[in-house]
């Protein structure tokens, strides 16, 4: 059966390629998705994606996806940028533990050389792992890591 992966994407990521180029750069959360698309297709497996400026919206999609669904359909792992929400979110971090699902943390930007409250996340502690800094290839490079630890 073909994994699945679920792709969270937070706050104000809608905006990526207009917000602060010299921060987050010029690709757009589309041409991401499309390239993690690509990835995932010669691999068989899934994405689903979900951006939202809400956090409601993404414990739903989170609690749906990773927990209340039939056990075939539930997502195997998320890959999130909680954006904003990192830094403030216990109800997002409580929804992924929720699920018991490995997870990945990407950030565009280097969070820790940055302002001083971008460095503390409700979720680093609970990650397989953190990718911050590297731009749209830190989703590229967590997927790859879930493509070839996932099947263990
Ligand atoms: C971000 C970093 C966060 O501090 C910020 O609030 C974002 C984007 C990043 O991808 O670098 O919106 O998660």
């Amino acid at each position: 059966m073909n994994k699945r992966i679920l792709i969270i994407n937070g706050p104000n990521l809608n905006l990526l390629g207009k917000r602060e180029p010299t921060i987050y750069g010029t690709t757009t959360l589309t041409d991401i998705q499309n390239t993690l698309s690509e990835q995932a297709k010669q691999q068989g497996i899934e994405l689903s994606f979900i951006q939202s400026n809400h956090e409601g919206e993404l414990v739903n999609a989170i609690q749906q996806q990773g927990l209340l669904c039939s056990c075939e359909e539930q997502v195997d792992a998320i890959i999130i940028n909680p954006a904003a929400f990192t830094h403030t979110s216990v109800a997002i971090r409580d929804a992924i533990l929720a699920t018991d699902k490995p997870f990945i943390e990407v950030h565009l930007s280097n969070v820790h050389a940055r302002e001083e409250f971008r460095k503390h996340s409700f979720l680093s502690d609970k990650a397989v792992g953190v990718i911050c800094g590297l731009g749209a290839k830190g989703y590229e490079m967590a997927l790859s890591y879930f493509i070839d630890n996932l099947y263990e």
